[in-house]
């Protein structure tokens, strides 16, 4: 399916854009990562260490009208995974957001309608776009109600590609992905990735902290089930225009996941904490995804059981910590 299509990665050094690009690789394709390494997001030279002679890699912004202009320009598919993806700093500082996630996806878009209008564009939203959950689990259809700036302008993001779907005919997919775990997160600092940053404090065998009392339900997927689901909506024309939520059916209570990562980790503790004012303010409450419009069009669902994700995820850093801590 892959096999020397030109594809662009928007963000291809973090988390996830660096483990489809591994997967891609694989596939055949012809990869260029653009990534702007800002300090104390997710960018990290090694997550492509497997790779590295493989793709090219251009150190740009995506904010940068002439680099995407130039970067467009032949590709097949375009996978947008850049952006300032913490709701803590969005709401210390909205403009790296509004100019980063808003800005930043409109020039992406202008630079396709000028020079490429072929190629498929899939954009990474986040569930957070939801807010709080009026009934569980969530589907496409429910109401949208953001709580934070992160949130906000993911959802703008989202809407610019799709208007760029539906009145310049650039074809895309619209996702919304749940929390999501694995290899190749950035790990120094608990402001985004709460399932990765309780992975981290189990393996120092520090403590835990479990805001209330630890019975909100979450969907954490693993960060494989997450690319094979990107690859599976960009190469299949009725995913074409579509939203689709990304993450999984069976939800677990942040207790439930801090006790199995401890257990499988053999180290680390747990207590309750109170929540900050702040984070109450913005907490949405339960969430787990109803992912039966991804599974009905293009057949894709999670296969890593929890157990199985995290005990990989535990393996990875522990063998990689100094690249990583
Ligand atoms: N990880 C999750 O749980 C999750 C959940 C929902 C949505 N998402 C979305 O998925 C996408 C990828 O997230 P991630 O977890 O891989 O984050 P990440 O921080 O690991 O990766 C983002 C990458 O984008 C790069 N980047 C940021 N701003 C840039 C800019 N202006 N120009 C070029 N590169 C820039 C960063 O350097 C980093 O390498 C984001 O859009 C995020 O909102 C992630």
């Amino acid at each position: 399916m892959f096999e020397n299509k030109n594809v662009l990665i928007t963000g291809g050094l973090g988390f996830i854009g660096s483990n489809l690009a591994i997967k891609l690789v694989e596939l055949g394709a012809k990869v260029t990562i653009a990534d702007a390494m800002i300090p104390e997001y997710g960018g990290n030279l090694f997550n492509v260490e497997p790779i590295k002679d493989k793709i090219h890699i251009n150190f740009t912004d995506i904010r940068s009208e002439t680099s995407m202009e130039y970067l467009v320009r032949n590709q097949d598919y375009i996978f947008h995974l850049a952006g300032q993806v913490s709701h803590i700093m969005s709401l210390s500082n909205p403009f790296p957001d509004i100019d980063i996630n808003i800005k930043g996806t409109a020039v992406i878009m202008e630079a396709l309608k000028k020079f490429n209008r072929d190629a498929i564009v899939v954009y990474t939203g986040t569930r957070g776009q939801y807010g709080s959950a009026v009934s569980l689990p969530v589907n496409e259809e429910a109401p949208l109600k953001p709580k934070g700036i992160y949130e906000i302008s993911n959802l703008a993001a989202e809407q610019i590609v799709k208007v760029y779907n539906d009145v310049f005919g650039i074809r895309s997919v619209l996702l919304r992905l749940t929390n999501i775990y694995g290899p190749r997160a950035q790990m120094k600092h608990s402001k985004y990735n709460v399932a990765n940053w309780f992975i981290r404090l189990a393996i120092d065998n520090e403590v835990i902290k479990v805001f209330g009392d630890g019975s909100l339900k979450r969907d954490f997927l693993y960060v494989d089930d997450c690319v094979d689901a990107i690859i599976k909506v960009a190469t299949n024309e009725k995913a074409y225009g579509e939203i689709f939520n990304v993450g999984v059916d069976k939800p677990v209570t942040i207790l439930e996941f801090v006790k199995k990562v401890i257990e499988i980790c053999g180290t680390g503790k747990w207590e309750f904490a109170p929540y900050t004012p702040e984070r109450l303010a913005q907490e949405p409450g339960d969430y787990y995804s109803d992912i039966t419009k991804i599974r009905t069009f293009v057949n894709w669902g999670p296969k890593t059981l929890l157990e199985e994700g995290i005990k990989k995820t535990i393996e990875y850093y522990k063998k990689y910590k100094k690249y990583y801590w």
